[in-house]
């Protein structure tokens, strides 16, 4: 009895060593990152080349997508971290976890992952919708020219 179970264990060891399931996926583990992250940019009709809201918009850019982190270019953000202030409410940039979620997505082979894991999408009101919150104070000018 015991041997048997012992061998059950065996095979699902060897299993896991044959044919390991992704481990990070989409559905899962990136597009939570990417909501927080990144959509607020990359969602149609903006300034971003392209959207990153579903697993089909994104595919196609995963290379681009693990450069783009590794090398701390996406998402944006242009302000010195090791001078001054060093903590901001609307900090957009993603922690070392986070980049090693989607690295290793991609190295993996970026796999969708089962539909049900997906978490809610992010709805957009409007392509100029303001990604810091409610705002304090509204200035207004004169027409200009640009
Ligand atoms: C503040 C807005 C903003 C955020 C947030 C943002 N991006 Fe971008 N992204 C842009 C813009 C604008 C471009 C086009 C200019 C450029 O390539 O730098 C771009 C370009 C890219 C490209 C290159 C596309 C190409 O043409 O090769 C990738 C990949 C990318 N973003 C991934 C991401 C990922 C992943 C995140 C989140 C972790 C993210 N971005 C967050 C604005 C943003």
């Amino acid at each position: 009895m015991k041997r048997h179970v012992i061998q059950a264990i065996g095979f699902v060891f060897a299993g896991a060593l044959i044919s390991p399931l992704p481990a990070q996926t989409f559905t899962k583990d990136v597009a939570p990152i990417f909501q927080k992250h990144c959509q607020s940019c990359h969602h149609e009709g903006t300034v971003a080349p392209m959207s990153l809201i579903t697993y089909k918009d994104s595919r196609p850019w995963a290379r681009a997508i693990k450069e783009r982190v590794l090398m701390r270019d996406m998402p944006p953000w242009h302000l010195d971290k090791s001078v001054g202030i060093r903590r901001y409410k609307n900090d957009i940039l993603l922690n070392d976890g986070e980049i090693d979620i989607i690295v290793k997505w991609v190295g993996g082979g970026a796999h969708e992952g089962p539909p049900a894991d997906m978490t809610k999408p992010q709805t957009f009101a409007s392509q100029a919708e303001w990604v810091i919150g409610k705002r304090d104070r509204r200035v207004t000018t004169n027409d200009f020219t640009m």
